[in-house]
């Protein structure tokens, strides 16, 4: 089932999503149904609240990027915490499938260590870097209710304003479901 995507405006958006336990109603359901719709959304990633779930869960697919230099990242992230990020930042022009339309440049780290739980609750703590530690940095952003646009300037947010006006209204025009604010 493809879940509508939670547009921006959406208090759900600015929750910190809590921690889940092994018995989660339906988490293999909800996590098959996130697939499906990260990926008629061509996203990169998705997580929980963006389709109205306020938990501490996301996926990265890389997959989807057409540079496919990339290095390559599919997992799920379940009640994951970055304990440390490091290296040099440097700057990637972003975009959300809860902001459509909207890149921008974001500055980031290059490296992280984040520590999480895989869809079978088994912990791990992993290094990453590269563009995988990108959309980490952008999907755990999500559960801890920040969006990449917190990190523009006040300038460029004044003038993305009416922009973000409209998506909430629901008239960005993209080939995917959305779920609009009330
Ligand atoms: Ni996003």
């Amino acid at each position: 089932m493809i879940f509508p995507i939670v547009a921006y405006g959406d208090k759900i958006l600015r929750k910190i999503g809590v921690e889940i336990s092994v018995d989660y109603p339906e988490l293999n359901q909800l996590i098959e149904n996130m697939r499906e719709t990260m990926e008629n959304a061509h996203g990169v990633g998705l997580a929980a609240p963006q389709v109205g779930k306020s938990i501490n869960l996301f996926m990265v697919d890389t997959s989807a990027f057409e540079d496919k230099t990339y290095t390559k990242l599919k997992q799920i992230f379940i009640n994951s915490e970055i304990k440390e990020e490091w290296g040099e930042e440097w700057e990637f022009e972003e975009g959300c499938l809860s902001i459509p339309l909207i890149r921008e440049n974001v500055k980031r780290h290059s490296n992280l260590t984040i520590r999480f739980q895989d869809e079978n609750f088994k912990w791990h703590e992993k290094d990453f870097d590269g563009m995988p530690a990108r959309v980490i940095q952008h999907e755990y952003d999500h559960v801890k209710g920040k969006l990449f646009v917190d990190y523009l300037s006040p300038l460029k947010k004044r003038l993305l304003k009416n922009k973000l006006i409209n998506i909430s209204k629901g008239g960005a025009d993209v080939d995917y479901k959305m779920r609009l604010p009330k």
